[in-house]
Formats: C-alpha cells, sequence, structure tokens
C-alpha cells in the first residue's frame, strides 16, 4: 500500500501547492510512483500541471462514483508521476460529504484504498482552511507535512492544525512527518529566531532541510513544471531534493526506489 501523505497548513500561501509538486517530483525522479491529489477547489496544482486547460474529470467525480479512476488519473510528463485534478465544483462535492453522517469524513479514505497498491506514495495537497475537504485529507492519510513561513502568526497558527490532526488521531493513526519551512529568507535574524521557536514548539519534527527563495520556483510553476525540470541546479531544486531526502528517511519504506533508466 502507498505511504499517503497530507500537506496542509490552513494558512494560504505557505508552500503547500508548491511542496506537493516538487516533493512529488522529486520522489518520481528517485523512482518511486507517485501520485498527487489535488484537494483544493482553487485547483493551484491542477492549473500548474493541466497546462493545456483541457476539460477533464476531477477529483470530485471519483470520490462521487461519476467515474473510475482510470477516467480521472492524468499521467504528467514527469517521471512516476500522476495526478488527480480538482475543480472547483469540489465545493459542492465538499457539502454533499457534509450531509453523509456516517462516511463524511472518510470519502476520499474510502476510494483511496481501491488504488493504494498502485502507488509508492500518495500526496494530497490541501486548501487554506481546516475544513471538511481537510479533514477527509486526514483521514486519508498516514502521515501530515506542514510546511510553514517563518513568521509570528504562520507559527502562531499551527497550535490549531495539531489540534484537529490530535482530533482524527483519536478516530484512525496518524502522525505528523515533518514541519518544515518554506520561503524562507536566509540571513535574516527574525527567521532564524522564528526557525528556533519552531523546533521548540516540535522538538523531533522539525526538518533540517528549509526552502529558500527562489524565483526559480514560481518561474517553473509558471512553465507548468516542478522546479527541478526547470534547472536541476537551483537553490530550489537543491532544497527540495535535500528536504525529500529527509522525508524519505522518516517514512517506513518497505519497497526500495525502482530506478528509472
Ligand atoms: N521557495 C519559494 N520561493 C519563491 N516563491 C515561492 C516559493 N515557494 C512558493 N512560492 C510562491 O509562493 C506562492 C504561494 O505558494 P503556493 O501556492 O504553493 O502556496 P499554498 O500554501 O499552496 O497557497 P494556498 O493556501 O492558496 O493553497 C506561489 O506564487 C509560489 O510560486
Ligand atoms: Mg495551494
Amino acid at each position: 500500500m502507498a505511504i499517503v501523505i497530507s500537506i496542509a497548513n490552513q494558512k494560504g500561501g505557505v508552500a503547500k501547492t508548491t511542496s506537493c509538486l516538487n516533493i512529488g517530483a522529486a520522489l518520481g525522479q528517485a523512482g518511486y510512483k507517485t501520485l498527487l491529489v489535488d484537494f483544493d477547489p482553487q485547483s493551484s496544482l491542477t492549473k500548474i500541471l493541466n497546462r493545456e486547460n483541457q476539460t477533464i474529470r476531477y477529483v470530485g467525480d471519483w470520490l462521487q462514483n461519476r467515474c473510475v479512476f482510470t477516467d480521472v488519473v492524468q499521467r504528467s510528463p514527469h517521471e512516476n508521476l500522476d495526478y488527480l485534478p480538482s475543480h472547483i465544483h469540489l465545493r459542492g462535492d465538499e457539502m454533499d460529504m457534509q450531509k453523509d453522517f456516517i462516511n463524511g469524513n472518510e470519502f476520499l479514505s474510502i476510494k483511496l484504498q481501491e488504488v493504494g497498491a498502485e502507488y509508492d506514495f500518495v500526496l494530497i495537497d490541501t486548501l487554506p482552511s481546516l475544513s471538511l475537504l481537510c479533514i477527509n485529507a486526514l483521514f486519508a492519510s498516514q502521515f501530515v507535512l506542514i510546511p510553514s513561513k517563518m513568521d509570528y502568526v504562520s507559527i502562531g497558527g499551527l497550535s490549531q492544525l495539531t489540534r484537529l490532526i490530535a482530533d482524527v488521531k483519536k478516530k484512525k493513526p496518524i502522525e505528523i512527518l515533518g514541519v518544515f519551512s518554506t520561503i524562507y529568507r536566509t540571513g535574516v535574524k527574525r527567521q532564524e529566531r522564528c526557525y528556533n521557536e519552531l523546533k521548540a514548539i516540535f522538538p523531533s519534527h522539525v526538518l533540517r532541510a528549509k526552502i529558500r527563495i527562489n524565483a526559480a520556483i514560481e518561474e517553473a510553476a509558471y512553465e507548468g513544471l516542478p522546479v527541478t525540470y526547470l534547472d536541476s541546479q537551483c537553490r530550489g531544486a537543491q532544497d527540495y531534493h535535500e528536504l525529500t531526502k529527509e522525508i524519505l528517511q522518516r517514512c517506513p519504506l518497505k519497497k526500495k526506489a525502482v530506478p528509472v533508466a
């Protein structure tokens, strides 16, 4: 079964989507078959990967059994990287989930069990809210990765997310795999102080790798690419490579990656 990881933080603009794409691409390049799930009605990940803006099925169609997995899954041109697109209509699906008092938290979890054997990793890009879609992502995941910017508001808001994870954990196993710093400005004392504060709050969870600000990351997204496919030597590609190595060290891997020829 795939290792399923939600990338979550209810704060907007902390690089959830960017991290989902770039960690996913790094896992794919390392030989792990990876599925990205765009679980945000804003559909940012889909807008990056579906450059031609083709009309395609979206994850809500699959959740609600309006189509089968093979109709919804998209094969990206990148190594070992598939994705499930999103659409603004996922908001409507969330309202349907709310009406289902028995399975409302577990729509995604139930469906992912159908396809978990096909992948080594499933990464879920969540929306900037602790709504039912986020809860569904957590119920479907064994692990959570938390990207955070290094400012006091961002760090202060993490307690709401960790409380939600603790609530979910009362019902099913889930662990924080790592908390990592994004859009990091090196040489800025305040950022360093925030990073140390984060380590004090999460003594065993803060990852060493920091994702520094790098224009190539934005440029790559604009071009519809993970940063490593734009420039494998740039800071952004190196940082995501280091971060992914650390994530792999923390994962209970049963299978070694099959290097791509
Ligand atoms: N390391 C970085 N350097 C420069 N720009 C970055 C970096 N990481 C992310 N960005 C840019 O910051 C913006 C926000 O990133 P992203 O969309 O990934 O955040 P998000 O948490 O998914 O946002 P939302 O909460 O709206 O879903 C994007 O324009 C992205 O290209
Ligand atoms: Mg996003």
